[in-house]
């Protein structure tokens, strides 16, 4: 290889991260370690349990439960076909479907011959259940069949013959469908009540606490506070309930509404509690209503607003008009400037809720007020994704920029039941993890104990033994230890310990092996004494509990 060809490969094989994500590396992930050990601290007092789930699924659970016209599932989702098909088939599919125009006799026969192996590998995948005989998967192969062995026929015409026969060869294969479409979870609501439903969760005492902490992907233009992976600690509350309640034909519903509504103001309470206790820094929480789908309030409120829009129309930008059709209540989150005077002369949802949605949305409000939570109405607040009726909220934190929501969430009863499962109700939210991880560095918060407590510098054959006992009779009662692998000089172990921010050296030498009284040194403050091995435990014990 050349010298400069040489120099390109290394260049290649230098990877980096892929646009959106990110190596978390230490020391910052001990904060991450902290955010989410006080996330199960803190749910764990309000009786949720932790669940874990697929990082993909089906492509049809989120274009169900989020939208298909959000912009999450439009524009956003990570989608691929999972192939669960044999290697050959695979292998020949490939081939097929990567070919390049055939020129010469020889390479259209070949190009004939790979079609047939491809109508026979599909069809024997047909017999034994590889591959299902959908309508279209039936005739790609016929079709795939047709132009296969026409090609030999026209072989030695030339490409102007060739070509267009090839090219639909190639766009047959295209539409064989060999398995389910599948995406990187945007989100996890829609995962966890796929497993609700799936774990028949209804048979358990309601309602069912959950709460999951884990990446999400979404395929957003990457900037400060957002990113392609993402993490999202995400809190939902499900409970089966009967049919009449869950379409809110049931008019018992005044003790159901101010059951309802002291859900949502728990969970609100908890996600406020996780980040006082985790002292986030100029947090306020936005609530809004956006009343009921199933009566006529929202429905009756949308109607309104897009004839307004309809009005406004000229004066929009190019989202909002779109939006005017497909979801105008999206139109409210704009952050276009000039938008903002026509937005806040637009109805309001507030003066177009039904008596339900009113009295859900004031005990809401009372019980937040009974738990001590500060909140802000904000009657713009509808959310991007498509599941949530009444509740929204949204939480902001210092620190963040324009991306500053840490926390949203919001009320969803119906999503289980539209996912195939029972009438249930649902109210959760997701906090952004790298956001708020963010924000408490930002605020000077984010300080994570780093270093060693104790660095062993030994020295002699006869230290070694002594050394490799100590450093696990340290570590076994907790502490850390770095243990060199190989002797050091005294003078270079204290530099090394030093550097790693070491709170003690540990000096083992001849001397200390012979008479079992081991030095200790405080780096800090240079300090040295002698103690046996169990002095030495205690010493550190107290120093560790702050005595
Ligand atoms: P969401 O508002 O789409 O709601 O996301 C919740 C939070 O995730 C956001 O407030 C933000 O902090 C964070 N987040 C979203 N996208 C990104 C990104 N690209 N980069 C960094 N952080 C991001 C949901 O996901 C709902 N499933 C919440 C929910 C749960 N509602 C009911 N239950």
């Amino acid at each position: 290889m050349s010298e400069g060809a040489v120099k390109k490969e290394e260049k290649a094989r230098k990877f980096q991260a892929i646009k959106g994500t990110r190596d978390l590396l230490p020391p910052e992930t001990g904060l991450w370690n902290r955010v989410e050990q006080t996330a199960h601290q803190v749910f764990a007092t309000f009786g949720f349990g932790e669940i874990r789930l697929p990082i993909f699924e089906p492509t049809e659970l989120f274009a169900r439960s989020i939208g298909a016209e959000t912009d999450v599932v439009s524009k956003e989702m990570y989608t691929f076909q999972d192939f669960d098909i044999s290697e050959e088939l695979l292998h020949l599919w490939r081939l097929l479907f990567t070919s390049k125009d055939p020129s010469k006799y020889e390479e259209v026969m070949a190009l004939a011959r790979l079609g047939g192996r491809v109508v026979h590998t599909v069809r024997a995948a047909f017999e034994d259940g590889q591959v299902s005989r959908t309508p279209e998967n039936l005739s790609a192969v016929d079709n795939i069949e047709l132009y296969a062995t026409k090609l030999p026929g026209i072989a030695n015409q030339g490409t102007r013959e060739t070509s267009p026969v090839a090219a639909a060869l190639r766009d047959a294969v295209t539409h064989l469908d060999f398995g389910d479409e599948v995406t990187l979870r945007p989100e996890a609501t829609a995962s966890t009540c796929r497993a609700y439903i799936e774990h028949n969760m209804q048979q358990l005492p309601q309602p069912v606490k959950l709460y999951t902490i884990g990446p999400m992907f979404r395929r957003e233009r990457p900037q400060k506070g957002r990113y392609r992976q993402f993490y999202q600690i995400n809190a939902e509350v499900l409970e089966a309930t009967r049919k009449e309640v869950a379409s809110g034909e049931w008019r018992v519903a005044s003790k159901e509404l101010e059951k309802d509504a002291a859900v949502d103001a728990e969970v609100i309470e908890m996600v406020m509690t996780f980040f006082e206790r985790l002292e986030l820094p100029g947090v306020q929480l936005d609530i809004n209503s956006i009343g009921h789908a199933a009566d006529n309030c929202r429905r009756g409120y949308v109607a309104k607003l897009r004839e307004k829009l309809q009005e406004v129309k000229d004066q929009l930008g190019e989202d909002s008009r779109r939006r005017i059709e497909t979801n105008p209540l999206r139109v409210l989150d704009s952050k276009l400037e000039h938008e903002q005077p026509i937005i806040e002369k637009l109805p309001r949802i507030a003066d177009h809720l039904c008596e339900d949605c009113k009295a859900h949305y004031a005990a809401v409000k009372k019980e937040l007020e009974l738990r001590g939570v500060q909140y802000q109405e904000n009657w713009r607040l509808v959310r991007g994704l498509d599941y949530y009726m009444r509740t929204t909220f949204e939480i902001t934190a210092k620190g963040l920029g324009s991306q500053n929501a840490v926390c949203g969430g919001g009320r969803y009863d119906g999503l289980v039941e539209l996912l195939g499962g029972p009438p249930t109700k649902g109210i959760g939210f997701a906090i952004g993890e790298d956001r708020l991880i963010l924000s408490l560095q930002e605020s000077g918060k984010g300080a994570v104990a780093q270093g060693r407590d104790v660095y062993i510098a030994w020295m002699g054959e006869n230290a070694r033994a002594t050394a490799v006992r100590a450093a696990k009779n340290l570590r076994s009662a907790g502490f850390s230890v770095e243990l060199p692998p190989v002797e050091q000089k005294f003078g270079k172990a204290l530099g090394q310990a030093d550097k790693l921010g070491a709170r003690y050296a540990l000096i083992l030498g001849d001397n200390e092996v012979a008479s079992g009284e081991w030095t200790l040194k405080t780096l800090a403050t240079g300090e040295q004494g002698k103690f046996t091995e169990t002095q030495l435990l205690e010493f550190l014990r107290k120093g560790r509990s702050g005595e």
